[in-house]
């Protein structure tokens, strides 16, 4: 059975639910004037080299360059998440998170017909604390799943990321002199003995029976902004400020947006969208090859079904920041739109959701596992712990929608 099921959550930049995680950590944060960038700023001084010699740059070229640019892009060479980071993610707060992501697993693949090989995509694994948690499952359910050949595989952009990863996941049992061809920029042996692969773009990853996780990734891909004006859509760029020396500003293109035609809707309501054709991409990628060899995706993120506007925005140790300024130096994030995601992959699969967190969480068990937990571990601030991560994963004011 082919499903492509969509989750919907609140996510890692809900202001209030951060703060509450940690308030003392706001202090941290040390603002620049309104308007200044760092003068040392690389990134800036390429971004504003480049937009004089061939003019303004789409957002989503500014996205892609803030975030992945292989010197200084902002996912490249640090690790962001977590309290000392910049945002805090559901894998991050709790390791029920991923455990119930794991369950999930093993139910699709019960009811898929229990195949006989399962690859396990995530994209964008972060820490790897997401996938940890899976396997630790997996360890626990192995007299259902010996009879499955099971592989792992990531697809992170990331150098530093991938080094945080292949730590935790498999104590640095990697490999760097490869037997057989892949395409994989690294592999090792998991702690629990899978096979694990790490891959810098989704083409690369083999084909096969395969269940694809995807949690705060489709969140990070670039995204156009459109303005409908008195007569047409029009695309916003980025420029550099006439007035001030490397600073950026918003501008509207001059033409219409040869995107609008593409992926504006006859029947649009809202005069400004965010759109993602390398989600689009993506998620017809993912669509496709469950349609071929069987399998699914777990989208995880926080976003909406196409009644959105301007979502785009920054986040720097725990606070809003303004997507123009410190290039680099903050998270840029917009809000998934799962109505797209939806449309876009059509009738190639079925199509669950989006639900919140708080009803999948429910529905994979989450009060039961947290009864184990609290069962097994008496002592009180452990206790607390775990309630207060529950709280945060559950709680619609917070992760929970
Ligand atoms: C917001 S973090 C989420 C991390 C993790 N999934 C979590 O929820 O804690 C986004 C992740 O996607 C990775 N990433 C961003 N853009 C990517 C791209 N174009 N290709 C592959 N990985 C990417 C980042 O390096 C990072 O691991």
């Amino acid at each position: 059975m082919s499903a492509l099921v969509t989750l919907q959550r609140c996510g890692r930049r809900v202001l209030h639910a951060r703060a509450a995680f940690d308030a003392s950590r706001l202090g941290r944060y040390r603002s620049n004037q309104p308007g200044d960038s760092k003068d040392d700023n690389q990134l800036l001084k390429h971004l504003v080299m480049k937009i004089k010699a061939t003019g303004p740059i789409t957002v989503a070229e500014y996205m892609k360059e803030v975030l992945t640019n292989p010197i200084k892009g902002y996912y490249m060479h640090h690790d962001m998440l977590g309290e000392h980071g910049d945002f805090v993610t559901s894998p991050e707060i709790s390791q029920v998170f991923g455990e119930l992501i794991g369950i999930w697993c093993i139910s699709e693949w019960m009811s898929g017909g229990k195949s006989k090989s399962l690859k396990l995509v995530e994209l964008g694994p972060g820490k790897g604390s997401l996938m940890d948690d899976i396997l630790r499952v997996f360890s626990q359910f192995q007299h259902l799943l010996n009879s499955c050949d099971i592989s792992i595989h990531l697809v992170e952009v990331s150098p530093k990321l991938s080094e945080i990863q292949a730590m935790k996941l498999t104590g640095n049992n990697i490999e760097t002199k490869y037997d057989e061809d892949t395409s994989a920029y690294k592999k090792g042996i998991t702690k629990s003995g899978f096979k694990i692969y790490w891959y810098s773009d989704i083409n690369d990853v083999p084909a096969g029976y395969t269940f694809f996780i995807a949690h705060e990734f489709f969140d990070a891909l670039p995204i156009h902004k459109l303005q409908k004006t008195s007569d047409r859509w029009r695309e916003m760029l980025i420029d550099v400020d006439p007035d001030i020396p490397h600073k950026l500003r918003f501008v509207l293109g001059s033409s219409t947006s040869p995107l609008a035609q593409t992926f504006i809707q006859a029947d649009e309501k809202r005069d400004h969208i965010e759109v993602s054709p390398q989600s689009a991409v993506i998620i017809q990628k993912l669509a496709r090859q469950i349609n071929h060899c069987g399998g699914a995706a777990l989208i995880a993120d926080y976003g909406h079904s196409g009644d959105k506007t301007d979502t785009f925005r920054g986040f720097r140790a725990h606070q809003l920041h303004n997507v123009l300024i410190d290039p680099g130096t903050a998270d840029l994030t917009a809000d998934v739109d799962f109505g797209f995601l939806k449309r876009i992959v059509g009738n190639d699969v079925a199509t669950l959701g989006p639900i919140t967190q708080q009803e999948f969480l429910k529905n994979m068990g989450i009060d039961l596992r947290m009864k184990v937990l609290l069962d097994n571990n008496k002592d009180e601030s452990t206790q607390q712990h775990l309630l207060q991560s529950y709280d945060f994963l559950m709680n619609p004011s917070k992760m929970g929608s």
